[in-house]
Protein backbone atom coordinates (compact mmCIF):
# COMPACT_ATOMS: atom_id res chain seq x y z
CA UNK A 1 0.00 0.00 0.00
CA UNK A 2 1.60 3.21 -1.15
CA UNK A 3 1.29 6.64 0.31
CA UNK A 4 -2.41 7.62 1.32
CA UNK A 5 -4.31 10.53 -0.59
CA UNK A 6 -7.83 9.35 -0.24
CA UNK A 7 -9.79 8.05 3.33
CA UNK A 8 -13.07 7.12 3.28
CA UNK A 9 -15.19 7.47 6.40
CA UNK A 10 -18.41 5.52 7.88
CA UNK A 11 -20.02 4.99 10.54
CA UNK A 12 -21.68 1.14 11.60
CA UNK A 13 -23.64 -0.34 14.51
CA UNK A 14 -25.78 1.46 16.92
CA UNK A 15 -25.71 5.25 16.39
CA UNK A 16 -24.28 7.64 19.24
CA UNK A 17 -24.78 11.28 19.92
CA UNK A 18 -21.13 12.49 18.71
CA UNK A 19 -21.16 10.67 15.59
CA UNK A 20 -21.84 13.51 13.70
CA UNK A 21 -19.22 15.59 15.60
CA UNK A 22 -16.40 13.34 14.64
CA UNK A 23 -17.67 12.85 10.67
CA UNK A 24 -16.70 16.47 10.63
CA UNK A 25 -13.29 16.05 12.59
CA UNK A 26 -12.74 13.78 10.43
CA UNK A 27 -13.28 15.22 7.73
CA UNK A 28 -11.59 18.79 8.23
CA UNK A 29 -8.35 17.47 9.89
CA UNK A 30 -7.92 15.20 6.29
CA UNK A 31 -8.66 18.21 4.47
CA UNK A 32 -6.96 20.20 6.37
CA UNK A 33 -4.02 17.23 5.47
CA UNK A 34 -4.29 17.38 2.17
CA UNK A 35 -5.89 14.31 1.71
CA UNK A 36 -9.30 13.66 -0.39
CA UNK A 37 -12.48 12.42 2.10
CA UNK A 38 -15.07 10.20 0.72
CA UNK A 39 -18.23 9.70 2.86
CA UNK A 40 -19.57 6.28 2.91
CA UNK A 41 -23.18 5.74 3.55
CA UNK A 42 -24.81 3.10 5.91
CA UNK A 43 -21.76 1.80 7.60
CA UNK A 44 -19.95 -1.37 5.51
CA UNK A 45 -23.32 -1.59 3.49
CA UNK A 46 -22.38 1.57 1.59
CA UNK A 47 -19.20 0.07 0.54
CA UNK A 48 -20.41 -3.54 -0.23
CA UNK A 49 -23.04 -1.46 -2.57
CA UNK A 50 -20.73 1.49 -4.14
CA UNK A 51 -22.73 4.23 -1.81
CA UNK A 52 -19.80 6.65 -1.79
CA UNK A 53 -19.91 10.58 -2.23
CA UNK A 54 -17.14 12.80 -1.90
CA UNK A 55 -16.97 14.93 1.50
CA UNK A 56 -15.63 18.33 1.40
CA UNK A 57 -15.59 20.90 4.10
CA UNK A 58 -19.11 21.90 3.54
CA UNK A 59 -20.71 18.76 3.70
CA UNK A 60 -19.75 18.74 7.67
CA UNK A 61 -21.18 22.27 8.36
CA UNK A 62 -23.67 22.95 10.74
CA UNK A 63 -23.32 18.64 12.21
CA UNK A 64 -21.31 19.37 15.65
CA UNK A 65 -24.60 20.13 17.71
CA UNK A 66 -26.90 17.05 15.91
CA UNK A 67 -27.41 13.87 17.42
CA UNK A 68 -27.57 10.32 14.81
CA UNK A 69 -25.08 10.09 11.58
CA UNK A 70 -25.81 11.68 8.62
CA UNK A 71 -23.79 9.07 7.28
CA UNK A 72 -26.40 6.66 8.80
CA UNK A 73 -25.64 3.67 9.56
CA UNK A 74 -26.38 0.00 9.62
CA UNK A 75 -25.00 -3.82 10.62
CA UNK A 76 -24.05 -5.38 7.76
CA UNK A 77 -24.96 -9.01 7.43
CA UNK A 78 -23.20 -9.21 3.50
CA UNK A 79 -19.56 -7.79 5.39
CA UNK A 80 -20.26 -10.75 7.63
CA UNK A 81 -19.02 -12.98 4.60
CA UNK A 82 -15.79 -12.88 2.27
CA UNK A 83 -17.84 -11.99 -0.66
CA UNK A 84 -19.40 -8.97 1.08
CA UNK A 85 -16.16 -7.99 1.95
CA UNK A 86 -14.42 -8.92 -1.74
CA UNK A 87 -17.09 -6.43 -3.21
CA UNK A 88 -16.48 -3.59 -0.38
CA UNK A 89 -12.89 -4.18 -1.13
CA UNK A 90 -12.95 -3.61 -5.16
CA UNK A 91 -15.80 -0.63 -4.34
CA UNK A 92 -13.07 0.66 -1.97
CA UNK A 93 -10.21 0.16 -5.38
CA UNK A 94 -12.63 2.03 -7.57
CA UNK A 95 -13.38 4.89 -5.75
CA UNK A 96 -9.63 5.67 -5.32
CA UNK A 97 -9.81 4.80 -1.78
CA UNK A 98 -6.56 4.05 0.30
CA UNK A 99 -7.52 3.93 4.06
CA UNK A 100 -10.74 3.70 5.93
CA UNK A 101 -11.80 5.66 9.57
CA UNK A 102 -14.75 3.34 10.83
CA UNK A 103 -16.85 4.99 13.94
CA UNK A 104 -18.21 2.52 15.99
CA UNK A 105 -18.41 0.31 18.27
CA UNK A 106 -17.26 -3.64 19.13
CA UNK A 107 -18.89 -5.42 15.85
CA UNK A 108 -17.64 -2.59 13.50
CA UNK A 109 -13.87 -2.58 14.69
CA UNK A 110 -14.50 -6.64 14.54
CA UNK A 111 -15.57 -6.18 10.79
CA UNK A 112 -12.66 -3.40 10.74
CA UNK A 113 -9.71 -6.06 12.01
CA UNK A 114 -11.00 -8.71 9.84
CA UNK A 115 -11.12 -6.51 6.51
CA UNK A 116 -7.50 -4.54 7.05
CA UNK A 117 -6.06 -8.35 7.53
CA UNK A 118 -7.69 -9.83 4.57
CA UNK A 119 -6.92 -6.68 1.88
CA UNK A 120 -3.76 -5.04 3.90
CA UNK A 121 -6.18 -2.18 3.99
CA UNK A 122 -5.22 0.98 6.54
CA UNK A 123 -7.97 0.92 9.34
CA UNK A 124 -8.19 3.12 11.80
CA UNK A 125 -11.55 2.90 14.71
CA UNK A 126 -13.12 5.48 16.57
CA UNK A 127 -14.83 4.01 19.66
CA UNK A 128 -18.66 5.48 18.84
CA UNK A 129 -21.40 3.28 21.52
CA UNK A 130 -23.41 4.77 24.10
CA UNK A 131 -22.50 1.40 26.09
CA UNK A 132 -18.76 2.43 27.09
CA UNK A 133 -17.69 -0.95 26.69
CA UNK A 134 -14.88 -0.56 24.49
CA UNK A 135 -11.37 -0.89 26.05
CA UNK A 136 -8.63 1.35 25.51
CA UNK A 137 -10.69 4.68 26.26
CA UNK A 138 -12.31 6.17 29.02
CA UNK A 139 -15.17 6.99 27.84
CA UNK A 140 -16.72 6.33 24.00
CA UNK A 141 -18.11 9.25 21.55
CA UNK A 142 -22.17 9.21 22.85
CA UNK A 143 -22.04 7.65 26.34
CA UNK A 144 -21.74 11.22 28.48
CA UNK A 145 -24.62 12.18 26.18
CA UNK A 146 -26.79 9.14 27.11
CA UNK A 147 -26.03 9.32 30.84
CA UNK A 148 -27.40 13.16 30.40
CA UNK A 149 -30.58 11.07 29.07
CA UNK A 150 -30.55 8.81 31.59
CA UNK A 151 -30.88 11.38 34.45
CA UNK A 152 -33.16 13.72 32.94
CA UNK A 153 -35.57 10.96 32.35
CA UNK A 154 -34.85 9.87 36.22
CA UNK A 155 -35.49 13.10 37.64
CA UNK A 156 -38.85 13.14 36.34
CA UNK A 157 -39.69 9.60 36.99
CA UNK A 158 -38.84 10.85 40.56
CA UNK A 159 -41.17 13.37 41.09
CA UNK A 160 -44.11 10.67 40.49
CA UNK A 161 -42.65 8.06 42.27
CA UNK A 162 -42.28 10.21 45.06
CA UNK A 163 -45.86 11.34 44.69
CA UNK A 164 -47.28 8.02 44.87
CA UNK A 165 -44.91 5.85 47.26
CA UNK A 166 -44.02 3.48 44.64
CA UNK A 167 -40.56 1.36 43.42
CA UNK A 168 -39.37 2.24 40.22
CA UNK A 169 -37.04 -0.49 38.13
CA UNK A 170 -35.66 1.79 35.31
CA UNK A 171 -34.24 -0.25 32.95
CA UNK A 172 -31.46 1.47 30.73
CA UNK A 173 -28.94 0.40 27.39
CA UNK A 174 -25.71 -1.18 27.46
CA UNK A 175 -26.20 -4.68 25.79
CA UNK A 176 -23.77 -6.66 28.10
CA UNK A 177 -22.29 -3.71 30.06
CA UNK A 178 -23.18 -1.87 33.20
CA UNK A 179 -21.69 1.44 32.61
CA UNK A 180 -24.84 3.60 31.87
CA UNK A 181 -26.82 1.66 35.04
CA UNK A 182 -24.19 2.34 37.20
CA UNK A 183 -22.75 5.92 36.35
CA UNK A 184 -26.82 6.55 35.73
CA UNK A 185 -27.33 5.38 39.33
CA UNK A 186 -24.84 7.80 40.98
CA UNK A 187 -25.61 10.84 38.36
CA UNK A 188 -29.75 10.29 39.16
CA UNK A 189 -29.53 9.64 43.21
CA UNK A 190 -31.12 6.02 42.69
CA UNK A 191 -31.18 3.92 45.20
CA UNK A 192 -29.23 1.08 43.75
CA UNK A 193 -28.48 -0.10 40.55
CA UNK A 194 -28.35 -3.61 38.94
CA UNK A 195 -25.36 -4.34 36.49
CA UNK A 196 -24.62 -7.61 34.68
CA UNK A 197 -21.09 -7.49 36.06
CA UNK A 198 -22.02 -9.07 39.40
CA UNK A 199 -24.98 -11.06 38.26
CA UNK A 200 -23.55 -14.34 38.33
CA UNK A 201 -21.53 -13.21 42.05
CA UNK A 202 -24.88 -12.13 44.14
CA UNK A 203 -29.02 -11.59 43.80
CA UNK A 204 -29.01 -8.25 43.55
CA UNK A 205 -32.62 -8.31 44.63
CA UNK A 206 -32.05 -9.87 47.64
CA UNK A 207 -29.16 -7.59 47.99
CA UNK A 208 -31.40 -4.86 47.95
CA UNK A 209 -34.03 -5.96 50.32
CA UNK A 210 -31.30 -6.94 52.69
CA UNK A 211 -30.03 -3.86 52.79
CA UNK A 212 -33.03 -1.72 53.63
CA UNK A 213 -33.01 -0.03 50.39
CA UNK A 214 -36.59 1.69 51.40
CA UNK A 215 -35.68 2.40 54.92
CA UNK A 216 -36.58 5.98 55.47
CA UNK A 217 -38.16 6.94 52.31
CA UNK A 218 -41.01 7.72 50.40
CA UNK A 219 -40.23 6.41 46.85
CA UNK A 220 -37.00 4.17 45.36
CA UNK A 221 -35.82 4.28 41.77
CA UNK A 222 -33.60 0.90 40.62
CA UNK A 223 -31.49 1.62 37.52
CA UNK A 224 -31.66 -1.98 35.53
CA UNK A 225 -29.14 -2.66 33.36
CA UNK A 226 -30.75 -4.07 30.40
CA UNK A 227 -29.36 -7.75 29.52
CA UNK A 228 -29.63 -11.94 29.75
CA UNK A 229 -27.62 -11.77 32.22
CA UNK A 230 -29.64 -9.41 34.31
CA UNK A 231 -32.83 -10.46 33.02
CA UNK A 232 -33.61 -6.85 32.82
CA UNK A 233 -36.21 -4.78 34.37
CA UNK A 234 -39.43 -6.27 34.07
CA UNK A 235 -38.00 -9.18 35.16
CA UNK A 236 -36.95 -7.68 38.84
CA UNK A 237 -40.70 -6.05 39.10
CA UNK A 238 -42.25 -9.57 38.45
CA UNK A 239 -39.94 -10.97 41.44
CA UNK A 240 -41.31 -7.92 43.42
CA UNK A 241 -44.51 -8.98 42.70
CA UNK A 242 -44.64 -12.20 43.71
CA UNK A 243 -41.56 -12.25 47.16
CA UNK A 244 -42.47 -8.76 48.53
CA UNK A 245 -46.18 -7.69 47.06
CA UNK A 246 -45.90 -5.14 49.86
CA UNK A 247 -44.10 -2.36 46.98
CA UNK A 248 -45.95 -0.74 44.69
CA UNK A 249 -43.79 -1.90 41.68
CA UNK A 250 -43.92 -0.04 37.71
CA UNK A 251 -41.08 -0.38 35.34
CA UNK A 252 -39.43 2.40 33.00
CA UNK A 253 -37.59 1.17 30.23
CA UNK A 254 -35.64 3.87 28.04
CA UNK A 255 -34.95 2.45 25.50
CA UNK A 256 -33.75 4.22 22.38
CA UNK A 257 -34.41 7.50 23.70
CA UNK A 258 -31.02 6.73 25.23
CA UNK A 259 -29.36 6.78 21.27
CA UNK A 260 -30.92 10.44 20.58
CA UNK A 261 -30.34 14.35 21.12
CA UNK A 262 -27.61 16.66 20.50
CA UNK A 263 -24.43 15.33 21.80
CA UNK A 264 -23.04 17.30 25.31
CA UNK A 265 -20.11 19.14 25.70
CA UNK A 266 -17.65 16.21 26.93
CA UNK A 267 -18.60 14.04 23.69
CA UNK A 268 -18.72 16.79 20.94
CA UNK A 269 -14.55 17.61 22.70
CA UNK A 270 -14.01 13.61 22.66
CA UNK A 271 -15.10 13.58 19.05
CA UNK A 272 -13.42 16.04 17.65
CA UNK A 273 -10.23 15.18 19.73
CA UNK A 274 -10.40 11.55 18.23
CA UNK A 275 -11.32 12.04 14.81
CA UNK A 276 -8.06 14.73 14.20
CA UNK A 277 -5.94 12.00 16.26
CA UNK A 278 -7.44 9.47 13.78
CA UNK A 279 -5.88 11.62 10.82
CA UNK A 280 -2.45 12.22 12.85
CA UNK A 281 -2.74 8.46 13.27
CA UNK A 282 -2.59 7.81 9.93
CA UNK A 283 -0.07 9.93 8.73
CA UNK A 284 2.50 8.75 11.38
CA UNK A 285 2.12 5.59 9.51
CA UNK A 286 -0.49 3.43 12.10
CA UNK A 287 -2.46 0.84 11.44
CA UNK A 288 -5.16 -1.51 12.53
CA UNK A 289 -5.48 0.49 15.66
CA UNK A 290 -8.53 2.07 17.56
CA UNK A 291 -7.86 5.56 18.69
CA UNK A 292 -8.67 6.40 22.72
CA UNK A 293 -8.15 9.14 25.18
CA UNK A 294 -7.01 7.46 28.44
CA UNK A 295 -6.23 10.33 31.64
CA UNK A 296 -6.47 12.84 28.96
CA UNK A 297 -4.26 11.23 26.77
CA UNK A 298 -4.29 10.20 23.05
CA UNK A 299 -3.50 6.31 22.90
CA UNK A 300 -3.54 3.87 20.01
CA UNK A 301 -5.11 0.43 21.03
CA UNK A 302 -4.54 -2.40 18.68
CA UNK A 303 -7.85 -3.64 17.32
CA UNK A 304 -7.12 -7.23 18.62
CA UNK A 305 -6.97 -5.27 22.19
CA UNK A 306 -9.89 -3.07 21.80
CA UNK A 307 -11.95 -6.08 20.95
CA UNK A 308 -10.68 -8.69 22.93
CA UNK A 309 -10.12 -7.34 26.10
CA UNK A 310 -13.27 -6.52 28.43
CA UNK A 311 -13.52 -3.33 29.75
CA UNK A 312 -13.12 -3.53 33.39
CA UNK A 313 -15.76 -1.37 35.88
CA UNK A 314 -15.35 0.04 39.05
CA UNK A 315 -17.59 -2.16 40.76
CA UNK A 316 -16.21 -0.35 44.49
CA UNK A 317 -19.20 2.37 42.58
CA UNK A 318 -21.65 -0.12 43.74
CA UNK A 319 -20.61 1.41 47.64
CA UNK A 320 -21.05 4.91 46.72
CA UNK A 321 -24.86 3.79 45.51
CA UNK A 322 -25.60 2.44 48.42
CA UNK A 323 -23.79 5.11 51.11
CA UNK A 324 -25.29 7.69 49.20
CA UNK A 325 -29.17 5.97 49.22
CA UNK A 326 -29.44 5.68 52.97
O1 LIG B 1 -24.84 -0.83 21.23
C1 LIG B 1 -25.74 0.21 21.40
C2 LIG B 1 -27.11 -0.32 21.75
O2 LIG B 1 -27.98 0.78 21.91
C3 LIG B 1 -27.17 -1.24 22.95
O3 LIG B 1 -27.14 -0.54 24.17
C4 LIG B 1 -28.46 -1.97 22.69
O4 LIG B 1 -28.45 -3.23 23.35
C5 LIG B 1 -28.46 -2.12 21.20
O5 LIG B 1 -27.61 -1.13 20.68
C6 LIG B 1 -29.82 -2.00 20.55
O6 LIG B 1 -29.67 -2.24 19.20
P1 LIG B 1 -30.77 -1.89 18.10
O7 LIG B 1 -30.79 -0.41 17.94
O8 LIG B 1 -30.29 -2.59 16.88
O9 LIG B 1 -32.07 -2.39 18.64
Amino acid sequence: MGAIKCIGILTSGGDAPGMNAAIRAVTRAAIYNGLLVKGIYRGYKGLVTDEITEFKSQNVSNIIQLGGTILKTARCKEFTTPEGRQAAYENMKKEGIDALIIIGGDGSLTGARIFAQEFDVPCIGLPGTIDNDLYGTDTTIGYDTALNTILEAVDKIRDTATSHERLFFVEVMGRDAGFLALNGAIASGAEAAIIPEISTEVDQLEELIKNGFRKSKNSSIVIVAESELTGGAMHYAERVKNEYPEYDVRVTILGHVQRGGSPTAHDRILASRLGAAAIDALMEGQRNVMIGIENDEVVYVPFTKAIKNEKPINKELLNIVRELSI
